[in-house]
């Protein structure tokens, strides 16, 4: 087995009158952490929605733990445990965190939403990574910073559960 999660080889992304991005590699290992740098207009977002599946590469390769893997859609790098929690805040404001989080997958009981599962979910999300967010709390009142962190421990969450086989 591979030693990295993921390797990205030789990656080519073009738009009209512009080469984003020129031959590029990217190698993660399983635990890490890293930051993509880079002027704006380098190609940082463009990498990243390459790999989401929200661009299609013109060339290059995509391994997930080994296996080339070529994504369409963004559906197909969900289910393959591949997240992007994108720059532009794609929030709902004025309904709280928790509601945020689970926006599309809200937990449903007799048709109606499941308010003490989706806290009880919420809070474990945040726990397993020693976060302190209310997930009550009305997302227009948090700065940037901890909307970011906390949409990042839901995805995080949401990928084991499609993953690891977790019940949720
Ligand atoms: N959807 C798009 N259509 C046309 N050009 C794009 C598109 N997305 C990005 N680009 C161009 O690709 C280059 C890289 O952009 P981007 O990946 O957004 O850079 P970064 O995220 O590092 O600031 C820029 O020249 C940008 O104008
Ligand atoms: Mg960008």
């Amino acid at each position: 087995m591979s030693e990295y999660v993921l390797e990205m080889y030789g990656i080519q992304k073009s738009f009209p009158g512009v080469q984003a991005l020129n031959n590029v590699d990217f190698r993660l290992r399983p635990g890490t952490v890293h930051a993509l740098v880079g002027e704006n207009g380098a190609g940082k977002s463009t990498l990243m929605k390459c790999l989401f599946g929200l661009y299609s590469i013109d060339s290059g390769q995509v391994y997930l733990q080994g296996r080339e893997v070529s994504f369409n859609h963004p559906r197909q790098a969900l289910e393959h445990g591949v997240a992007m929690v994108h720059q532009e805040l794609n929030q709902v404001p004025k309904r709280n965190v928790m509601e945020n989080l689970w926006l599309g997958r809200l937990p449903k009981k007799t048709g109606f939403v499941n308010e003490k599962k989706m806290y009880e979910n919420t809070k474990k999300a945040f726990s397993e990574l020693g976060i302190d967010i209310n997930p009550r709390a009305i997302m227009e009142n948090l700065s940037v910073s901890v909307r970011q962190i906390a949409i990042c421990a839901g995805q995080r969450s949401m990928m084991r559960c499609s993953t690891v086989g977790r019940r949720c």
